[in-house]
């Protein structure tokens, strides 16, 4: 029996030795990605619509070949179920080298997964150079200490950088979707540019994690123009479909006071703050769509008025939201699962187990109106590229199997997942967790564990902010 992870559509085995022909053929009726590919006494045939299809089978090919002396007589047809198959790296708030990324890139170029979500911007680091606004980097890229550790943490990435991960991800079949998170999480941008928020107070780059309150003004022409500019030359870098801007965590505590916000509220009849962060994120979605570009945002920044045309990707779980989100599905709206209980694999073990990811049930009315699945680290607690891999793997697996080949039989999964762990390790020096599904005990440690190192002495000022935040929007929404 061959274990191939992600799971191929069907594997019918076959009798006799494999000969020592080797073809491709273009064969237009398979699905993009799609594939044959048969294994025969005449040799090796690989059938194909397009190079990616090309691409997968060679990568089926080699988990066969790494599992048998001699390769098996055997038919391979393939297609995945989901068009978008993404992995989430947050290298704001920790800095990952190009070959640190690179390495990833590889792991999920042989998962089959096609989209890498970079997060390249965040209260905590600016991480993308931009030509017009050299400070961002100069200043944004710069963090003096994390939680009074006094130990500094910088990096960005050139444009030069970039073109090499670009570059690099396109032989492997994978568009990059560069994510600058907008209007919220904007505390390096305003560090290095002060008058970008409502109140123009000169800001440090993030030293804290959680939500902060200083956001970009949506009131402001400089702010709507400046963050314009920096999409342009984000467009220009990035050849991908996608340009992510984030969208999530914006509280308006300061959008309330802010004469600017205030007038451009009036001025385009906006309800309250949430459809002004609305209009703001519709602004830069016209800009994107000028330039060729869609846009995604998390699901918490899309508001009633958010253009139709954008993609959602959903992070945030309620039944409210799910009813959201099911409903937004069947009108069309392109959305991405990423529900923060299953597929945040900053989340210890213990609080989000291997199972856990792998038994996670796309609502079945939507099951097939959803684009695809992404899974994401943030690396608010991870500093380094071992610990990166070690929370990502293998739960990245279960993930790259279900945006591949929908649900799947868990004991079945495990049998594979040993297999593909043997043959990734041995291509590529990743570090994966051998044990994924922790102890009763020791997953209840992990947890408090988790809970206790994300409290500091600004959580309850936070919360307390956040509270307010939301007692002000709830009686404006009453209003209307
Ligand atoms: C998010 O986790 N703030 C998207
Ligand atoms: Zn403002």
């Amino acid at each position: 029996m061959l274990n191939i992870l992600p799971k191929p559509k069907s594997i019918v085995y076959g009798y006799g030795t494999v000969g020592d022909e080797y073809v491709v053929t273009l064969d237009k009726e398979l699905p993009e990605e799609g594939y044959r590919l048969i294994l025969n006494e005449k040799g090796i045939e690989i059938q194909y619509s397009s190079d990616k299809g090309k691409f997968y089978a060679a990568a089926t090919l080699d988990q066969i070949a790494a599992q048998c002396e001699t390769l098996p007589c055997v038919t391979v047809e393939d297609a995945p179920k989901y068009p978008y198959r993404g992995f989430m790296i947050d290298c704001a708030r920790h800095f990952f080298t190009v070959e640190e990324l690179k390495k990833q890139i590889n792991v999920m170029a042989e998962l089959k997964l096609n989209k890498f979500h970079w997060h390249l911007t965040d209260d905590q680091g600016w991480r993308i150079e931009i030509k017009k606004y050299p400070l961002l980097t100069e200043i944004g890229s710069v963090r003096l200490s994390t939680r009074g550790d006094g130990r500094e943490v910088k990096g960005f990435y050139t444009a030069e950088d970039i073109k090499d991960v670009v570059e690099f991800c396109a032989e492997r079949f994978i568009e990059v979707i560069p994510e600058i998170d907008m209007p919220g999480h904007f505390t390096s941008a305003i560090a290095s540019y002060p008058e970008l928020s409502c109140h123009g107070r000169q800001l440090k780059v993030s030293e804290r994690f959680g939500i902060h309150r200083d956001i970009a003004c949506a009131g402001k022409d400089e702010t709507v123009n400046f963050c314009k500019d920096v999409l342009g030359e984000v467009a220009s870098l990035f050849p991908s479909e996608y340009v992510h801007l984030g969208g999530d965590e914006a509280p308006k505590l300061n959008w309330y006071e802010c004469e600017h916000c205030r007038k451009r509220l009036e001025e385009h009849s906006l309800a309250d703050e949430k459809e002004l962060q609305g209009w703001f994120t519709n602004e830069m979605i016209a800009h994107l769509a000028s330039l060729g570009k869609k846009a995604v945002v998390w699901n918490d920044g899309a508001s009633v008025n958010l253009d139709k045309n954008a993609a959602v990707q959903y992070w945030k779980q309620s039944s409210a939201l799910d009813k959201e989100l099911v409903k937004e599905a069947k009108k069309g709206r392109e959305v991405i699962l990423s529900p923060f209980f299953y597929f945040y694999f900053d989340y210890p073990h213990g609080m989000t187990p291997l199972k856990k990811t792998f038994d996670y049930k796309i609502p079945s009315e939507i099951e097939n109106n959803v684009k695809g699945l992404e899974g994401t680290l943030w690396t608010e607690y991870v500093s380094d590229v071992r610990k990166l891999e070690l929370m990502a793997y293998p739960r990245l697996f279960a993930l790259a199997d279900k945006a591949w080949s929908g649900e799947g039989d868990y004991t079945d999964f495990l049998v594979r997942l040993d297999v593909f762990a043997e043959f990734i390790t041995d291509k590529f020096p990743v570090a994966v967790t051998v044990k994924p599904n922790p102890s009763f005990l020791k997953g209840k440690k992990d947890v408090l564990m988790f809970f206790l190192n994300i409290l500091d002495r600004n959580t309850l000022r936070v919360a307390r902010e956040l509270r307010k935040d939301k007692r002000i929007a709830s009686k404006r929404k009453r209003k209307r």
